[in-house]
């Protein structure tokens, strides 16, 4: 029976999950095959280069990037050469003295995600090239130009690296390998699957929404994405009709945002952090101190004492409130002729707002989010449900696996864009 695999690629951490025929899909236990230090289901997105002339990828990227190890490449966030480097840059060496380009590192990192694919299942490498693969990407606007063909050659080529980069690699072998699979492609190309998108069919397909206007907002680390749609179960006129109100949109702010702005407080309060090793452990520890900060109100880097709230209340952070604030009311402007549409005919009129990714739970995005609502169009009462993703059976928390979930979904099943989809109009009390 015909699979359908999907990897999110996400700024900080791969998740993988299968979906076979009209079965419910599954996660991976990616993590686990790597004794991953985020999850059952996520590897880190982390590329290392020693300055001994090896590389390696994920977790184990990781953990020579933080322990201070010298390094010629350390990126915990190849996700972004995709969409701030030029393609240029994307294709060409990422190294002196080296023809290997950041897409080839890209490639590297995916086969790891391949790797622990094929170690928990039967499949094999040729097996998997006849399923349908898919790479959740953001939304990208025109300018990001030529980046869906890289990502879809990185998804496909990287597939015939599996098992290559589970342990440190020369760059001499990693060179001769990405060579030899340039030539390897076979599959079909379906690699089109939007992040909020797939967040939103995950969410939608597990939560049946009768009549209902619904945004999902996934916060990652690297971006914030936002979908709208209007949902309408039981079954209209023979299938699901679940509408996307208008283009969903990926807003660059999000964890990172709130990394940055930790270290500058900290290094606003403790001197040692400014320069030197000091500087060095904070920049290697930013995303794991925030994380404390918001599980525990405070966190203590050197002399530093930093609360929720003064994050919370710094300049950076307020900005990004502000932005994605005003991302959720444009959402809804450019929502308002659907909306009008269905405005009335939900049980309450509410707007139901639903968080994904590693970010969802974090109290000032909610916020944001409310007083963007409020401010648009309608100023719909807002219900934030946080009961759609709390499943416990998964191998990581569901807000984190909704876009790989999600973006297993057969595109029969994809949203309605268009206004003029008969399924929607006929019948409806406009
Ligand atoms: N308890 C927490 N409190 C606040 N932030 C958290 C918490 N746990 C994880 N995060 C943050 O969530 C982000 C990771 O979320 P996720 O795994 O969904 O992102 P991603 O998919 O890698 O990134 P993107 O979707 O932007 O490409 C990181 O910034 C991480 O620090
Ligand atoms: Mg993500």
């Amino acid at each position: 029976m015909s699979k359908i695999v999907c990897i999110d690629f996400g700024t900080s951490s791969i998740r993988a999950a299968v979906r076979e025929g009209a079965n419910e899909p599954e996660a991976f236990r990616l993590g686990d095959v790597f004794r991953s230090s985020i999850d059952s289901a996520s590897i880190p997105s982390a590329c290392f280069i020693g300055i001994d002339g090896t590389a390696c990828f994920g977790e184990e990227a990781l953990r020579r990037g933080l322990s201070g190890e010298l390094a010629a490449l350390y990126e915990t966030s190849p996700k972004r050469w995709l969409s701030e480097a030029s393609l240029d840059e994307l294709m060409s060496p990422a190294l002196p003295r080296s023809p290997l380009t950041r897409l080839d590192l890209v490639k590297a990192l995916l086969a790891q995600a391949w790797s622990a694919v094929l170690a928990e299942t039967n499949e094999t490498i040729g097996g998997l090239q006849r399923q349908k693969l898919r790479v959740a990407h953001p939304v990208w606007t025109k300018q990001v130009r030529g980046r869906r063909d890289a990502l879809d050659n990185a998804l496909h080529e990287s597939l015939a690296l599996a098992g290559q980069t589970d342990q440190p690699v020369t760059l001499t072998r990693l060179e001769e390998l990405t060579k030899l699979i340039s030539q390897a492609r076979t599959t079909e190309s379906d690699v089109d699957v939007e992040e909020p998108i797939a967040a939103a069919l995950q969410i939608h397909g597990s939560n049946r929404h009768y009549r209902e206007v619904c945004m999902v907002v996934d916060v990652g680390a690297g971006t914030t994405d936002i979908a709208t749609f209007v949902s309408q179960t039981p079954t209209y006129h023979g299938s699901d009709a679940f509408i996307l109100a208008t283009d969903p949109i990926s807003v660059p702010q999000a964890g990172d945002v709130i990394d940055h702005a930790l270290v500058r407080l900290i290094q606003e309060r403790a001197p040692t952090a400014r320069t030197g090793a000091g500087a060095a452990d904070l920049s290697r520890r930013q995303r794991s101190l925030k994380e404390d900060l918001f599980n525990t109100n405070h966190v203590v880097f050197q002399r530093a004492n930093v609360t929720l709230k003064e994050l919370e209340e710094s300049d950076d952070v307020r900005r990004m409130a502000k932005v994605i604030e005003n991302a959720v009311t444009q959402q809804l402007r450019d929502s308002q002729l659907r909306l009008k549409v269905f405005r009335g005919i939900g049980a309450e009129g509410h707007i139901n707002v639903v968080f994904a990714g590693g970010g969802a739970g974090i109290r000032f995005i909610e916020d944001a989010v409310t007083e963007g609502v409020a401010a648009g169009p309608f100023r719909m009462p807002v219900r934030i449900d946080r009961k759609v993703l709390a499943d416990s059976g998964l191998p990581a928390d569901a807000a984190r696996l909704a876009v790989c979930l999600g973006g297993t979904t057969p595109k029969t099943l994809w949203p309605k864009t268009r206004m003029d989809e008969p399924k929607f109009y006929r019948g409806l009390p406009v």
